[in-house]
C-alpha cells in the first residue's frame, strides 16, 4: 500500500517542520493539539481537514488525525507527534489505502513519530501531569456554537489532573497563517494564472444568447488547462438579473444581449485559492450607462488597492472604497465588505482590525448592486501586502473598460 501523495505537493517538507517547530516553541512546553476533524469522505463532494491541521501536515485526507504538542516530553522525538487513525482493511477499501506505521510513513510525512489514535488518553494524561498546563490552539467558538473537539477533550483532560489549566492559543495559528512564505505565494501565483487562462477562455466565447453553463464550462477547462485539480469555490457566473445576486450559484440562464456578467471564480493549485471577479458585457460593449458604473467601482476599488499597506486594517481599506462609492450616490448599493484574507481557503482567517503585514495576500472587491435595474458589479483582485505597499498579483487580467472590450473583442 502506499502512501505516496499523503503530503499534498507545493510547500516543502521542511516548510511543514518550521510551521510546527514554530508553534512549539510558542507554547513553552504547554500541551497543545490540531485535529484534523471527522467525518468520512461523502459520495458527492470532498472531505476536507480543519485547515490548520493542513497547514501544519500538508495532510489533507486523514479524518480523525492530530498533531500533538507536547514540548516538555524528554525524548525529544516525541515533541511533535503526529496521531492517526488506525489502519481499518475494511474501511480503506472505500477510502483509499493507508500505509501501516513504517519508516516510509515518517519519511513521507516528515514527522520522526507517527502513532495511531488509540495511544492518545495515555499520552494527553502523561504530558498533562508533567506540565500541568493544556494550549488550545483552536479559534474559539460563538456561544451557539458547539465548543471543538479538541477543547472538549482538553476540558475533560484537566477536569482529571488537579492544577492544570488550559490556556489560550486561538490566535496563534491564525497569525502564522495570514503571513505567507515564498512557497505559498508561488502556489498562489500559479492559481490567480489558472483562473486568468479560464477569464480568457469566457471572454473569447461570450456572446448574447450563450449559457451561463457553457460560460462556466470554458471557465472551468482554462483553470485546468494550468494543471487545476479543484476549483477554490463553485464559480459564480451570473448575467443580468443574477448578477445582482451576491453568492448566484446556479449559472443556468441564458445571456442575453446588453447584460453584463458578473464573473467571480477562482482556480486551486495545489490547494491554495485565487478569488478573482471581472464583470463583462455580454455583448462585448458596456453601454454608456453601465460604462458610467463601472468606473465608479474600478475608483472604488483603486482607491482600496491604494490603500493596502503595512500597518493599515481592512477597515480602513474598506472605508477607502466606501467613500468613492457613496461620494458618487450608490452607498446603498455596496452591501458588503471589501474583502478577506486568501490562502489555503478562499476565505483564510483574518481579523478586520488586524494590521496588514508584508506577506499577507487579501482580495479587494467594491461592487454595486442595483436588484431594480437588473445589474451587477464587481471587481476583484488578489494583493499582496509589500514592505512598501502592496502588490496586485492578478493585474494580468483585463480589467478597464478598454481591456474588456478588447479581450472580448480578439476572439
Ligand atoms: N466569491 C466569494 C468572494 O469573493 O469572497
Ligand atoms: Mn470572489
Ligand atoms: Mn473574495
Amino acid at each position: 500500500m502506499s502512501s505516496a501523495g499523503i503530503v499534498e505537493p507545493g510547500i516543502p517538507l521542511k516548510e511543514y517542520a518550521e510551521r510546527r517547530n514554530r508553534v512549539l516553541r510558542a507554547l513553552k512546553g504547554a500541551v497543545g493539539v490540531v485535529m484534523s476533524g471527522d467525518g468520512a469522505p461523502p459520495l458527492r463532494g470532498e472531505w476536507m481537514p480543519n485547515m490548520d491541521f493542513a497547514y501544519l501536515t500538508g495532510i489533507f485526507t486523514e479524518p480523525g488525525a492530530m498533531v500533538l504538542f507536547d514540548g516538555g516530553n524528554p525524548d525529544p522525538k516525541k515533541r511533535i507527534v503526529l496521531i492517526l487513525k488506525p489502519v481499518n482493511p475494511e474501511i480503506d477499501v472505500w477510502d483509499g489505502y493507508r500505509d501501516l506505521i513504517s519508516e516510509k510513513l515518517r519519511k513521507d510525512t516528515g514527522f520522526e513519530t507517527v502513532l495511531r489514535t488509540l495511544h492518545l488518553p495515555r499520552m494527553m494524561t502523561e504530558a498533562a501531569k508533567r506540565s500541568r498546563k493544556l494550549a488550545l490552539l483552536h479559534p474559539l467558538a460563538a456561544y451557539n456554537q458547539p465548543v471543538s473537539a479538541d477543547y472538549e477533550m482538553m476540558q475533560k483532560v484537566s477536569a482529571r489532573i488537579p492544577g492544570c489549566s488550559i490556556e489560550d492559543h486561538s490566535d496563534l495559528l491564525t497569525e502564522m497563517r495570514m503571513v505567507k512564505s515564498a512557497a505559498e505565494l508561488k502556489q498562489i501565483r500559479a492559481a490567480i494564472k489558472a483562473t486568468a487562462a479560464g477569464i480568457d477562455r469566457v471572454c473569447r466565447v461570450i456572446r448574447p444568447g450563450i449559457g451561463e453553463r457553457e460560460l462556466q464550462n470554458e471557465l472551468v477547462a482554462g483553470f485546468q488547462s494550468e494543471g487545476s485539480m479543484r476549483n477554490a469555490f463553485d464559480p459564480i457566473v451570473g448575467s443580468g438579473h443574477r448578477g445582482t445576486v451576491l453568492h448566484y450559484k446556479a449559472n443556468n440562464q441564458m445571456t442575453a444581449d446588453g447584460d453584463l456578467m458578473v464573473l467571480d471564480s477562482g482556480a486551486e493549485i495545489n490547494r491554495y485559492a485565487s478569488d478573482i471577479t471581472r464583470t463583462l458585457p455580454v455583448n462585448g460593449k458596456f453601454s454608456k450607462e453601465q460604462k458610467k458604473l463601472y468606473e465608479v467601482v474600478l475608483k472604488a476599488q483603486t482607491a482600496a488597492i491604494k490603500a493596502v499597506k503595512p500597518g493599515a486594517t481592512m477597515a480602513q481599506v474598506d472605508a477607502a472604497a466606501r467613500k468613492v462609492i457613496s461620494d458618487a450616490g450608490y452607498g446603498d448599493y455596496y452591501p458588503h465588505s471589501i474583502g478577506h484574507h486568501m490562502g489555503l481557503e478562499t476565505h483564510d482567517p483574518g481579523p478586520n482590525s488586524v494590521k496588514l503585514k508584508p506577506g499577507m495576500v487579501v482580495t479587494i472587491e467594491p461592487g454595486i448592486y442595483i436588484e431594480k435595474d437588473s445589474i451587477g458589479i464587481r471587481i476583484e483582485d488578489d494583493i499582496l501586502v509589500t514592505e512598501t505597499g502592496s502588490k496586485n498579483l492578478s493585474s494580468m487580467i483585463p480589467k478597464t473598460v478598454s481591456e474588456i472590450e478588447a479581450a472580448i473583442a480578439k476572439k
